[in-house]
């Protein structure tokens, strides 16, 4: 029998983290899941055990991430898979959201992120293979008012998550890119930001897109739960999905976006081409 491969997973305590370790433990695999308090790890899947351990984990601050990493190391021996889960959206203008709001967000959804991939991939080197997923989203192809922010956090999380796996590649460890469209999470109910000041000049675009967001709530169509099982899939696979969306918004939104770039590029080429020496 193949041996169960070792899971780190951030930001468990909701949404798709949450749904993705419920899965893997339902399925016998051992799982360090981080949040930012191991309590509420502890509330929802129980107590440390042999398969499971909490971590408590501050995503912003790089030695909190590596001591999660050495715990995950020492409790199983290794790490086979990392899932870079956690992540927030804060719904505001690009004009209107502040720096400090600016850092958070790229400093949880992209640094973040950076720092697990930094104190992960010596090992993994070392074992000679590993597999890291990044979550990024629909919005790394996508853009729209409010979410400009998340967006280019999302668009810098692919980015690196290509880059990532063709230089990785080599040590015999893979890199997919899971992007998501509207799952049936916390995204849009406890974990949203968001900055709304009273006199905004862009009254009407927050009143017309939160009620949009606002409205997702509890109807988006994806299933975390499906989600997680598609997660132990490709995880499975020999050579797993590089790129990988989840829900049909998610494919046939990157399509369309595509097709449209295609066909502005063609339209383009002719003034494109006066620049050329
Ligand atoms: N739901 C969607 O429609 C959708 C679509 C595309 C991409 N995504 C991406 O999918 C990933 C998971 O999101 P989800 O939909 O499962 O949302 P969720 O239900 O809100 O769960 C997000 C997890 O990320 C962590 N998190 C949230 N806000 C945070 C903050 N301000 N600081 C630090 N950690 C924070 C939380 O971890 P702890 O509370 O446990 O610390 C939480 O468990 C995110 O990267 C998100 O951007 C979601």
């Amino acid at each position: 029998m193949a041996v169960k491969k070792v899971w780190f997973v951030t930001g468990c305590s909701k949404g798709l983290g949450k749904a993705l370790v419920e899965e893997l433990l339902k399925q016998g695999y051992s799982v360090a899941g981080t949040s930012r308090d191991k309590k509420n790890l502890e509330r929802i899947f129980g107590a440390e055990s042999e398969k499971f351990l909490p971590l408590s984990m501050n995503i912003r601050d790089e030695s909190s991430v590596k001591e999660a990493i050495r715990l995950a190391t020492e409790k199983f021996g290794r790490i086979d898979v990392a899932v870079n889960n956690a992540g927030f959206t804060h719904l505001a203008t690009v004009e209107e959201m502040s720096d400090s709001d600016v850092r958070e967000e790229f400093d949880i959804n992209v640094f973040g992120m950076l720092s697990v991939i930094r104190n992960i991939l010596p090992q993994m080197r070392m074992q000679g293979h590993g597999h890291i997923f990044n979550v990024s989203s629909l919005g790394a192809y996508n853009v729209g008012p409010l979410s400009g922010i998340y967006c280019a956090t999302k668009h810098a999380v692919k980015a690196i998550s290509e880059t990532l796996a063709q230089e990785v590649r080599q040590f015999g460890i893979h890199v997919t890119d899971v992007k998501p469209g509207f799952m049936r999470t916390e995204f849009f109910g406890s974990s949203y930001k968001t900055t709304a000041p009273e006199d905004s000049p862009y009254k009407s675009l927050y009143d017309e897109n939160m009620k949009f967001y606002m409205g997702q709530d509890g109807n988006q169509a994806g299933d975390p739960h499906k989600a997680a099982r598609l997660y132990i899939k490709v995880a499975k696979m020999d050579q797993p999905y590089e790129s990988l969306p989840m829900g049909t918004d998610s494919c046939d939104g990157i399509r369309n976006i595509c097709e449209n770039t295609a066909k502005l590029m063609n339209d383009m080429r002719s003034i494109a081409e006066t620049t050329n020496y």
